[in-house]
């Protein structure tokens, strides 16, 4: 702020509290009356300053407001840096459903600075991780191998090595959206790890377990789709291998609770198929940096991968 204003611009704060709950068009309604008490208009900028909470409700209240406004994401999560704030995708949730209102409205610039990581809790450093290990396997083996090792000095948070790490995967997001800003095929392998990642998560969620995060469900779910490819031979075990060892390096669960309720989970899933218009498609490793998207995997290679995780 002081900043801004120092640089000779207007600027009000407005700040939101912290967490999901905040991601409502309750919130954005609130953020609409703010912005016009301001007197904020086609001329304003929006800066949305903090984790993909205020990146998702800051860029939907910019792309709604007056039509569309112009808007800076400033990233102060891991998660935020790879990969919330870059893409365009803007928006709320609906009490049924996460991310179901929304627009796609691509900020004017992006920052990222790593030195915001400093303060972030563990549990988020970590959900920022599982996204990196994504991107890795999905589409860079040599980004694979320095977080092997480079692995404790990410731990240590080193500047340097966060940076890096920050660079090479936003650049690996921004490719894969620039050829598909629109979802269809391409867009699609970043959900590696999340077809089963999410069910996961809900399943958490319905049985009021706090503590399995966003990142903790997609590692579970990499780990179960890498599963899934080594049963099918289209990937050595040694590679589902090397990416449970990462994972669990980084301090994210490799194995599935044993008390799970796989045949739930599998009902969640295909209640997401439906909002996907019927097809149950996975995303599968076939080699550290190459995957590949696939509609007829069946009910029985899922269960047994979440069985035996
Ligand atoms: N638009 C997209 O393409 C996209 C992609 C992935 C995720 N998302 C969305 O991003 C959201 C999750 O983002 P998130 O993981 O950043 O969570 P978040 O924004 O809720 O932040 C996590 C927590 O960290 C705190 N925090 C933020 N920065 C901090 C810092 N530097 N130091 C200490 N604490 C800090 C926040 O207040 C919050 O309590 C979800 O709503 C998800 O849907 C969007
Ligand atoms: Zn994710």
């Amino acid at each position: 702020m002081e900043g801004l204003r120092a640089a000779g611009l207007a600027a009000e704060a407005i700040i939101i509290p912290p967490g999901e709950g905040s991601k409502t068009l309750a919130q954005a309604g609130e953020l609409y009356d703010l912005m016009l008490r301001a007197g904020i208009d086609r001329g304003s900028v929006v800066v949305a300053l903090g984790g993909g909470v205020v990146t998702d409700l800051g860029g939907f209240a910019a792309a709604t407001y007056m039509r569309g406004i112009p808007w800076i994401a400033v990233s102060t999560t891991l998660l935020g840096q790879v990969d919330a704030s870059v893409g365009g995708k803007t928006g709320v949730d609906h009490p049924q459903c996460k991310n179901l209102i929304g627009a796609f409205h691509q900020p004017s610039a992006v920052l990222a600075d790593v030195s915001t990581l400093a303060t972030l809790p563990d549990e988020e450093l970590r959900t920022g991780l599982a996204e990196v290990v994504k991107h890795a396997v999905i589409r860079d083996a040599a980004l694979f191998e320095m977080l092997e090792r480079d692995a404790a000095r990410i731990l240590a948070r080193e500047p340097a090595v966060l940076e890096d790490v920050v660079a090479r995967n936003v650049r690996i997001k921004a490719a894969v959206v620039m050829a598909d800003e629109r979802e269809s095929d391409l867009r699609r392998i970043l959900n590696y790890g999340h077809t089963i990642g999410h069910a996961i998560e809900s399943l958490a969620m319905e049985s009021g377990d706090r503590k399995m995060t966003h990142g903790r469900a997609v590692a579970l779910g990499m780990v179960a789709e890498a599963d899934i490819a080594v049963r099918r031979g289209l990937v050595g075990r040694a590679v589902a291998d090397r990416q449970r060892n990462l994972l669990a390096r980084f301090g994210l669960p490799v194995r599935a609770d044993a008390a799970m309720d796989v045949s739930r989970c599998l009902d969640l899933m295909r209640h997401d198929k439906k909002a996907e218009a019927g097809r149950l498609r996975l995303v599968l490793p076939e080699s550290i940096g190459a995957v590949r998207v696939v509609a007829d995997v069946t009910d029985d290679e899922i269960c047994i991968a979440l069985g035996t995780i």
